[in-house]
């Protein structure tokens, strides 16, 4: 079996030799490339009376600088049309507001500083509350509901109200947005871009260029992380750097620094929150009426389906019998927030975590407590499908496993055991005080856009038996390839070398989904596997001719071929491709996935948006020290739901990777603009990343065993996004050590939970006793 089996990612030994190629290494390949360099605008909202671009021109090495007037055909970089390439109106410190082309970076670079830009600063709004208050909003009010809310609340028990402002984060991608265009021999353009969307970044430079899409061929070989950030964000990239080399002739190279991608990119969105709660004493929700908002910066970009996914995670795991969810976009003059892993999906449940743990030390109650008796299907509830089904009308499929890891993480952490230990040691440290959390995650795989489930596949066979697999789908470490590589072998039965991976290019599959919301291998695993069963069936036909007996009785496997009825005469597979050849039978096919049984309602937010859920639960414990606010996570355990693993060690990698950038996003990561808008952490000198110093000392990661997905290719499970959000279980550990300073009651933890934020949660504990 190949499917399943723990290999390493299929680059790993390039990835850690250094060898493996990323956009920007090709330049070397263009010895007479052009380097773009970006004028910044320092102010974070201005009109834009004048450029003057002359000084740039007496730099030495400086070809062209590219402005307005250069696009032959619309000054837009985005499929909205709402974010212009060359703007007349800046909207947010930094922006780009023209590009200088030179022969070396330096010269692009100075040439850049020689820019004068003349503008008339305009008023500025910075923060989700200044939007509110003024009515500062983009994109559509989106409300999702089920059952009564008013009168939830009002014949609740008992209620309460609270609000939380969560912070972003940047993504940090080791490799920052890159591309490089060059004129091909046949009057188009290819572009290699390190996009998680080569199909959109096609569209958007076929947009830029005023050309038909057929003459631009976007390609991508890798990326070095994406994370979110480069499915619609590597756009604008790609169209400066192939309108360059449309306008000179010249290859043209695009690649940001760090501080630039920092002030020009767009980052996962800060939000707020206000609720209104009601339950019992016994701390079941009854009703829950929860306003999401969310910063989405200068233009909408992916922030409405963001929203859409928070609205629609604000559930996590439970069931609430009156609910209703209202979001909407903020539109600020920052950097246009976009995708980032989980997109929505954590900040969503962030909120309701913050309610459960609320209510469970406004009752006094221990919160893992409070937590399973909301689960959907908890023994508190009577089981009808009304109370297994979300507030946006989805029946929660295969809710008992989520019980069923609950359990066994608790069992296997010795949960209740290390509770009393914890107990104990804090009895006797005045200054240190551990907490322990265990958080469910319940995450919905699919596109919201239903249009956007679906893949395509092409698979070649060589008359010497070699394949190449070309898929939509882009490799951004996540592994995705590697899957692909596995499905193939497996399909055609041939050992794991026979197959060969080719890049990502719009010339092979086109219109794309881009690669995200988790289900890279969902939908390209579907196509693959399709393409590769249509080639085994003409081959079994030949197999079968050969041996004298039905297709149905042909194996293939491990590169040999034989029929059921005698398994010790096989031949070589490769024999069986010369004989398809010579008998004029077609050696290379397509293969087209999409997701089966969706339906989603956007106006009503109602219908079946997601094709399953994948479940997991964390565990962690944290020790706290109150002279500082300085922690360390002790322990992690982890249990996560990924079907039948496609590939374990791959598959393993996303959970602990998952974990770790969540917890950085909820602990360490801590974005802060100045009071001019500008970007202030810029560098890795000022935002907090995760580091081998924060990581758990002990950390035990587990894949559910037996957990076959029916409706899947491999009976396996999407698995990249989904234990980014076990990290919620840190955020909650740390509340609960803070909470062991005070006497109990409600905890105000900011997010992220900095030490800073720690050490200001324990001096209001404090203050309450
Ligand atoms: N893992 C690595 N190493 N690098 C990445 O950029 N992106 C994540 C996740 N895991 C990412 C990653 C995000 S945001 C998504 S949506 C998925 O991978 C996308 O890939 P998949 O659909 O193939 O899982
Ligand atoms: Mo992932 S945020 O869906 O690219």
């Amino acid at each position: 079996k190949v499917v399943g089996k723990a290999i390493p990612h299929e680059s790993a030994r390039e990835h850690v030799t250094g060898r493996a190629l990323y956009t920007d290494d090709l330049l070397q390949r263009y010895p007479h490339l052009l380097h773009a360099w970006p004028v910044q605008l320092p102010q974070a909202h201005a009109r834009i009376l004048e450029l003057k671009v002359s000084g740039a021109y007496r730099v030495p090495g400086v070809v062209k600088v590219l402005t307005a007037a250069d696009v032959p055909g619309v000054n837009d970089s985005h499929t909205h049309q709402d974010e212009p390439l060359f703007p007349s109106e800046g909207m947010f410190f930094g922006q780009a507001v023209a590009w200088v082309l030179a022969e070396s970076e330096e010269a692009a670079r100075l040439g850049a500083a020689q820019v004068k830009v003349e503008f008339e600063p305009l008023p500025a709004i910075l923060t989700i509350k200044e939007a509110i208050a003024q009515g500062s909003f983009q994109g559509s009010r989106l409300q999702a509901r089920r059952g009564e809310v008013e009168r939830g609340l009002q014949e609740a028990p008992l209620r309460l109200e609270g609000e939380l402002e969560i912070g972003g984060q940047e993504h940090f991608y080791l490799e920052t947005q890159a591309s490089l265009a060059y004129l091909d021999e046949a009057g188009g353009v290819v572009v290699h871009s390190s996009t998680q969307h080569p199909s959109e970044t096609q569209q958007v430079v076929a947009q830029v260029l005023g050309l038909p899409r057929n003459r631009v061929v976007v390609q991508c070989l890798r990326m070095g992380g994406g994370f979110g950030g480069k499915e619609t964000q590597a756009n604008p990239y790609a169209a400066v750097a192939a309108l360059g080399a449309w306008l000179t002739g010249r290859p043209v190279r695009v690649r940001l620094n760090r501080s630039q991608d920092i002030t020009l990119s767009g980052k996962r969105h800060p939000f707020y929150a206000r609720w209104k709660v009601g339950f019992t004493p016994e701390g079941q929700l009854l009703a829950l009426k929860m306003e999401l908002y969310a910063d989405g910066g200068w233009s909408l970009d992916l922030s409405e389906a963001v929203l859409a996914r928070a609205v629609c995670h604000s559930d996590n795991a439970y069931f609430i019998p009156h609910m209703e969810v209202i979001g909407r976009v903020c539109k600020t003059h920052k950097t246009s927030q976009t995708a980032f892993r989980g997109f929505g999906g954590p900040q969503g449940m962030v909120f309701i975590e913050e309610v459960l743990d609320r209510v469970a030390r406004t009752l006094g109650l221990p919160p893992e407590v409070v937590r399973e008796r909301n689960f959907y299907g908890a023994t508190e509830t009577k089981l009808d499908p009304e109370t297994l089904t979300t507030h946006y009308g989805q029946f929660v499929k295969d809710w008992e496993r989520m019980h069923q890891i609950w359990h066994e993480l608790k069992l296997s952490s010795d949960f209740a055991q290390r509770r009393a230990e914890i107990a104990a040691f804090n009895a006797t440290h005045p200054h240190l005080k551990r907490g322990l959390a265990i958080t469910p995650v319940k995450f919905g795989i699919s596109f919201n856009l239903t249009a956007f489930n679906q893949a395509g596949a092409l698979v070649l066979i060589y008359q010497d038996g070699s394949v190449q697999v070309n898929h939509g789908g882009t490799e951004m470490g996540q592994g995705l390839h590697t899957k692909m590589l596995q499905i193939a072998a497996q399909t055609l039965g041939v050992p794991l070398e026979r197959v060969r991976l080719m890049p990502t290019r719009t010339d092979k599959i086109p219109n794309t989904s881009a690669t995200a919301a988790s289900s890279g291998a969902d939908l390209n695993g579907g196509a693959v596997l399709e393409a590769c069963q249509k080639l085994k069936a003409r081959l079994a036909g030949i197999a079968a001719q050969e041996f004298g007996v039905n297709p149905a009785d042909i194996v293939f496997e491990g590169g040999q071929v034989w029929s059921i009825w005698n398994p010790t005469q096989a031949v070589p597979y490769t024999q069986i491709v010369q004989k398809a050849y010579a008998q004029r039978v077609q050696l290379f096919a397509d293969g087209f996935y999409r997701t089966p049984g969706l339906h989603w309602d956007k106006s009503r937010m109602w219908g079946k948006p997601f094709h399953y859920f994948a479940f997991g639960a964390a565990v962690a414990e944290v020790e706290v020290e109150d002279f500082t606010g300085a922690y360390r996570v002790r322990r992690v355990d982890l249990l996560h739901d990924v079907g039948d693993s496609l590939s374990p060690l791959v598959d393993l990698g996303q959970v602990e990777g998952g974990f770790i950038q969540g917890m950085g996003w909820l602990t360490l990561e801590e974005l802060r603009w100045d009071a001019q808008g500008q970007v202030a952490t810029r560098s890795a000198s000022t935002y907090k990343l995760p580091s081998f110093s924060e990581l758990p000392e002990v950390f035990k990661v587990r894949l559910l065993p037996k957990a076959t997905e029916p409706g899947v290719v491999y009976g396996s499970k999407a698995v990249g996004e989904p234990p980014l959000m076990l990290a919620l279980s840190v955020r909650e550990a740390l509340r609960e050590a803070v909470g062991a300073f005070g006497e109990g009651g409600v905890v105000e933890l900011a997010s992220p939970a900095t030490p800073e934020a720690v050490f200001w949660a324990i001096e209001r504990v404090r203050e309450k006793m």
